[in-house]
């Protein structure tokens, strides 16, 4: 079975794109392109053409999650397997693919409602991407853009509508209590990269966070230092993560959702066996909103014991 062979791009409804605009270049580091007027413009962070539209609209939501085939009969491949299954697939007119600088696309919602576009033949430049903000540069082209992080449903449904309709594999769980919350998340591949794809039930917008990659660990600390200091929230510290090892922060994004800067994930080998994980961190990642809260309860607890 053809299986999708990378995250290619997000597609983003914002309410204010000069926010998006000064997040997108000074925070993440990445490179305005197609600039669209009052419609939006697009980020680049690699050879591809782009990897976030960012495009002007109420929902400040997750709009689209694209995701690369090789060519014509994997994507016409594609548009039978989902048919077959029951879904309903749209084929996209050569505009909406001109739009998404690639050759052809199909659309098809994921059973909690996530729109996904599949695609073949992404534009690229031919030299090299260099960011006047993040030196060291990203880890993307092959491995896709990063991660991504959604809403399911029913987690045992959405495994399985990756897996055997995506050929997606599994990477592993993370099962765990976090701050009071329940915390389920699945998390697959699609190459290399540790996850492309995660899901869990529990949240308020259609995307939890996206991940970027630096080649560096310095970059995190300086990226969390621009971030702090342009008055951004954070939403949990600095940090590593038990399963792709990635050493990360996250803060919210201008349209109230989370994206995680990171850097020194492994990589998935042969014969990579799926374990579950009973923590979000090996260390780190704390939520200072919580920890303000949870500090203040337990002096108010200790205060009324007095
Ligand atoms: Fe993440």
């Amino acid at each position: 079975m053809s299986a999708v062979k990378q995250l290619g791009y997000l597609v983003f409804e914002v309410s204010d794109l000069a926010a998006w605009e000064n997040f997108g270049t000074k925070i993440l580091g990445l490179e305005l392109v197609d600039a669209r007027g009052d419609d939006g413009f697009s980020l680049r962070m690699d050879q591809y053409q782009q990897r976030f539209f960012i495009e002007r609209g109420p929902a400040d939501d997750l709009a689209a999650i694209g995701w690369e085939v090789e060519g014509p009969a994997e994507l016409d491949a594609f548009a039978r397997r989902l048919r077959d299954a029951g879904h309903e697939v749209i084929q996209g007119t050569l505009d909406a693919a001109a739009r998404r600088n690639v050759q052809a696309l199909i659309r098809v919602n994921d059973p909690a409602g996530n729109p996904n576009e599949i695609f073949y033949g992404p534009k690229r430049y031919s030299e090299p991407f260099v960011s006047p903000v993040v030196r060291s540069g990203f880890v993307a082209d092959e491995q896709g853009f990063g991660h991504v992080v959604v809403a399911s449903r029913n987690d045992e449904e959405h495994q399985a509508f990756y897996a055997n309709l995506f050929g997606l594999r599994l990477s592993d769980y993370i099962r765990c209590e976090y701050f009071g919350h329940k915390i389920a998340v699945t998390f697959m591949h699609a190459n290399a990269r540790h996850h492309s794809l995660a899901f869990g039930g529990g949240q308020l917008k259609r995307i939890h966070h996206f991940m970027v990659q630096t080649k560096s660990i310095d970059e995190v600390g300086l990226c969390y230092d621009r971030f702090l200091f342009s008055g951004g929230m954070v939403h949990q510290t600095l940090g590593r993560h038990p399963n792709d090892k990635m050493f990360s922060f996250y803060g919210y994004t201008p349209s109230g959702f989370h994206f995680e800067f990171g850097s020194g994930a492994i990589e998935i080998s042969e014969g990579w066996e799926p374990v579950t994980y009973g923590k979000v961190s090996e260390w780190g990642h704390h939520p200072p909103q919580l920890l303000t809260k949870a500090y203040r309860r337990a002096k108010e607890a200790s205060a009324t014991k007095a």
